[in-house]
């Protein structure tokens, strides 16, 4: 995917740049990339100007997409939404989940490396600060443990190169700001134990198949996966929201953005 420097600074607003730690400069450009990907159902992107319309006032930059101002309501939900009716009437067209996961599968890598590709960003429609964790906490009930650990720690390990499997430092993040990204302790620590951990490697193939999620040609549906959600995602019979797991109420969330109370 081509990224026109430009126009990505501008939708930051004017002197955010200066103010942002590289952190937060990389985190926004992925999340730019991937509301790029799935335009036709992304809120409307400040122009670029002389008058520079951004400057003004905007919704914080971790605000998920479903809470940015949009035209028209939202979809109702079914009474017992399934895990697919969310892919289809909240996170859809969701492209660089289901492109990351297609990945997976024609490359043979293991079902639930499958199944964390396809979940491993969906978070984000609601919220994208530290969505590694905030993602792994939403699917935790209804996944392998193994599973929600690789969400969790695909965040930071996208920071960390891994010749041994051919995962370069995103040249994106350098070409974009030209300067080196030195990571938050936080974020290092995180990695650290996550390069450590048995489990590894389930968090670094996301992060692989990522770099092959970003093609504005390729066409890609939940289809493929069905059967893969049904061996691989605890659907609860109440429906997701209405089972009381401890990740109930952000389902309940992603399903009614517009309710106030
Ligand atoms: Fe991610
Ligand atoms: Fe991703």
């Amino acid at each position: 995917m081509e990224v026109d420097r430009r126009v990505f600074l501008a939708t930051l607003g004017v002197g955010a740049l200066e103010v942002m730690t590289p952190e937060d400069k990389a985190e926004a450009l992925e999340h730019y990339m991937m509301d790029e990907l799935d335009e036709p159902a992304a809120p409307a992107k400040p122009e670029v100007s002389d008058s520079q319309k951004q400057d003004g006032p905007r919704a914080p930059r971790g605000t998920g997409r479903l809470f940015m101002p949009r035209e028209g309501l939202y979809e109702p939900m079914p009474d017992k939404p399934t895990l697919v009716d969310f892919y289809n009437l909240r996170f859809a067209p969701a492209r660089h989940v289901l492109q990351s996961a297609s990945h997976a599968l024609k490359t043979d890598q293991p079902e639930k490396t499958v199944m964390a590709c396809l979940l491993h960003d969906v978070v984000l429609n609601m919220i994208k600060v530290d969505h590694g964790w905030w993602g792994a906490q939403l699917v935790e009930p209804y996944v392998a443990e193994r599973v929600s650990w690789g969400i969790r720690y695909h965040a930071p390990l996208r920071f960390y190169p891994d010749e041994s499997v051919g995962y370069e430092y995103p040249e994106m993040y350098n070409r974009m700001f030209g300067e080196d990204y030195v990571p938050p302790d936080y974020i290092e620590q995180a990695y650290k134990y996550a390069r450590a951990h048995s489990w590894y490697m389930d968090a670094r193939l996301i992060t692989l198949n990522d770099k092959y999620a970003f093609d504005p040609d390729a066409e890609v549906s939940i289809e493929p996966f069905i059967d893969i959600i049904g061996r691989n995602f605890k659907q609860p019979k109440e429906g997701l929201g209405y089972d009381n797991s401890p990740s109930a109420h952000m389902w309940r969330t992603i399903a009614n953005p517009d309710r106030p109370l």
